[in-house]
């Protein structure tokens, strides 16, 4: 009797050892997914944008007063156009391509929320090995809260430029937070790179990841000041917007100029890497791609302000910044990764091979 008992109680351990195991390796890859997928919506983002699909749903959470938006006039009341007013004006024609694109984009967003709520319930799984990935997980639950609010705001502002700021900056600090647990929790599994001159390194990536923050603020100035010139002269003088933007600040100069000291500084990154880190190893790799990103930005950038700002190139650009500063997150944690996670190493370790 004692020993049906006994042998239950070993089974059940093993089995909650086994849930445990899983737990945290699913918190990997779905940590991963979920990283992923902010930065699809951060593009679909970018097509609200310049699609200009923007107060496609006037009103928040609902879509037209319903949680499936019509496809057609017929399907709205007749002063649909005064019923739905944001900020006591009328609102312009339906248009169903614009209210299914943010339709769209709203859906993924509550599906990026679910995500990282998950990641959040999965990061339980750390709290005894590791609590700050339980802590920041969390955190990134609370900050895309506050980013469903600040969506609202959003519409209810109609598209206030200052608030579209506000809501990108928002979104990069989930995927950082995101970034940072999920490399965390390989602490112990993932061999470190060993780099000479470390403390050089760090002085250039950290430069170069100042730089490339500044750079990504001053092109949020540059799409207000498009936004601005977009309203005001509409869509038929898009190829007056550059020439507009410039009259009313300098801010374009300043974001196309700005540039070159930002390759100057990644060149600079990755001649430091090719000498001091392994070759082709996790780092450089990192370090490449982060510099033909930055040049592909450049690029699009360049055909935007030449080109009458095409409309596919407005998403691409803001992705690839985003990107860009999600890479250099990853580097300088790389570099860094014994000096930030070493007091945890053994633990984990250990944690692997008798708890996993
Ligand atoms: C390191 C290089 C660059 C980075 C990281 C960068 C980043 C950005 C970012 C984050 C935005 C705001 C996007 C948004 O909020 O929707 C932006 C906008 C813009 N950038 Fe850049 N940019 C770079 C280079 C350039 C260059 C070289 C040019 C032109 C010569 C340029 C022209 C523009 C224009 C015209 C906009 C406004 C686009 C719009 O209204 O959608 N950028 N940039």
């Amino acid at each position: 009797m004692l020993s049906i008992y006994f042998t239950s109680y070993q089974q059940l351990t093993k089995e909650r050892f086994n849930l445990k195991k899983n737990m945290v390796a699913i918190y990997r890859k779905f940590g991963i997914t979920t990283i992923i997928a902010v930065y699809l919506l951060i593009l679909v983002g970018g097509i609200v944008r310049s699609t200009g699909s923007g107060m496609g749903c006037p009103d928040w959470p609902k879509c037209f007063g319903q949680y499936v938006p019509p496809t057609d006039i017929s399907e709205l009341p007749e002063d649909y156009k005064t019923v739905f007013a944001v900020q006591g004006r009328e609102i312009a024609d339906f248009n169903a391509v614009h209210t299914w694109i943010e339709y769209i984009n709203r859906l993924l967003g509550v599906l990026i929320g679910f995500f990282i709520l998950i990641t959040a319930v999965l990061s339980i799984s750390f709290w005894k090995k590791d609590k700050i990935i339980t802590l920041f997980s969390v955190l990134a639950l609370i900050a895309v809260i506050i980013q469903g609010w600040l969506g609202a705001k959003v519409v209810s502002t109609d598209l206030h430029e200052g608030m579209i700021t506000i809501h990108m900056i928002m979104a990069l600090l989930i995927v950082g937070l995101l970034i940072y647990t999920v490399v965390r929790s390989y602490n112990g599994i993932i061999k470190t790179e060993k780099i000479t001159n470390p403390s050089k390194i760090n002085l250039i990536a950290f430069a170069s990841f100042g730089v490339a923050f500044l750079q990504l603020i001053l092109g949020t100035q540059v799409r207000e000041s498009i936004d601005t010139i977009s309203k005001k002269l509409g869509e038929n003088m898009r190829t007056e917007w550059i020439e507009g933007i410039t009259e009313i600040s300098n801010t374009f100069y300043i974001h196309r100029s700005f540039s070159i000291l930002v390759l100057l500084l990644h060149l600079g990154l990755i001649y430091m890497l090719w000498k001091n880190a392994s070759k082709n190893g996790r780092i450089q790799r990192l370090g490449k791609s982060l510099l033909i990103i930055l040049i592909i930005e450049v690029i699009t950038g360049i055909i935007m302000a030449y080109f009458a700002i095409p409309k596919p190139l407005q998403p691409i650009h803001m992705l690839l910044a985003s990107v860009a500063l999600g890479i250099h997150v990853l580097l300088i944690l790389f570099i860094n990764f014994d000096f930030l996670f070493r007091k945890n190493v053994v633990e984990v370790a250990r944690g692997n091979t008798s708890n996993e």
